[in-house]
């Protein structure tokens, strides 16, 4: 059966990765978060002097910038992806809020995503990947064959994303959370560089009312389709 790029793009805390995760597994290709690299830079502003307030150092992040080495590697018993940034295991610390709250400023600036979208297609070259995030099926994989775009309202989004936090023994606030998806949905759709929008060849997937299960079997009856052809 042919190979394919699998680009799945939306909203934040829509549950792309969830779901991106699954059908990499159930499909057996690799799978990339690409937004886990814009949050390993964040944390590395974060970590060396780079925000003042919510204020990004930009000028001395882009010179840093070549310091910052992003790769994955594989839980080996869960399987599931794990960042590093320069060699170190930052996975639970990039999705912490205050990342969260940054990253989509990192992310819009122009230097970050050229340097990440290079890395992004180096990953993609030998085919058989699926890539989450904002951008992939409109500028990273603009000739993905299965591009997804994902949605659900802002209250079931930030819904998950308190479960998620409540779930690894943090103690978070609704209200905070629903605030940081609406700011980021509008950094996001807003930036001059590659904006978050939907490809016109992608499949919409509006998952408020969804299982996972047959969220689940809605993309790999999708995949079936489109590796037949
Ligand atoms: O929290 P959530 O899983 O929704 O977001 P994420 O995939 O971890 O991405 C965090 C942030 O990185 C997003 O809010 C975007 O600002 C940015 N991002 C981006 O600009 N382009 C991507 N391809 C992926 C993420």
């Amino acid at each position: 059966m042919k190979k394919i790029i699998i680009a799945v793009d939306g909203f934040s805390s829509c549950g792309k990765s969830t779901m991106a995760k699954a059908l990499a597994r159930s499909v057996g290709y690799l799978y990339f978060d690409s937004g886990a690299m814009y949050r390993a830079v964040a944390l590395f502003c974060l970590e060396n002097g780079l925000v003042q307030g919510e204020t990004i150092a930009v000028e001395e992040l882009r010179e840093k910038m070549p310091q910052i080495r992003i790769t994955f590697e594989a839980d080996p018993e869960t399987k599931n992806s794990i960042t590093f940034l320069n060699g170190k295991n930052v996975e639970s610390e990039i999705r912490s809020l205050r990342v969260s709250r940054i990253v989509s400023q990192v992310a819009a600036l122009d230097f970050v995503r050229t340097d990440m979208i290079a890395q992004q297609r180096e990953m993609g070259k030998a085919k058989g990947i699926v890539m989450d995030g904002r951008d992939i099926g409109t500028t990273v994989f603009p000739d993905a064959e299965m591009k997804v775009f994902v949605t659900a309202s802002a209250e079931v989004r930030a819904q998950r994303r308190y479960d998620e936090l409540t779930a690894r023994g943090d103690n978070p606030n609704f209200q905070e959370i629903l605030e940081n998806v609406l700011q980021r949905d509008h950094i996001d759709q807003t930036r001059e560089v590659s904006p978050l929008r939907k490809a016109d060849d992608a499949i919409l997937l509006d998952n408020s009312n969804m299982t996972r299960e047959e969220q689940q079997e809605w993309l790999c009856e999708k995949f079936k389709e489109i590796t037949a052809e």
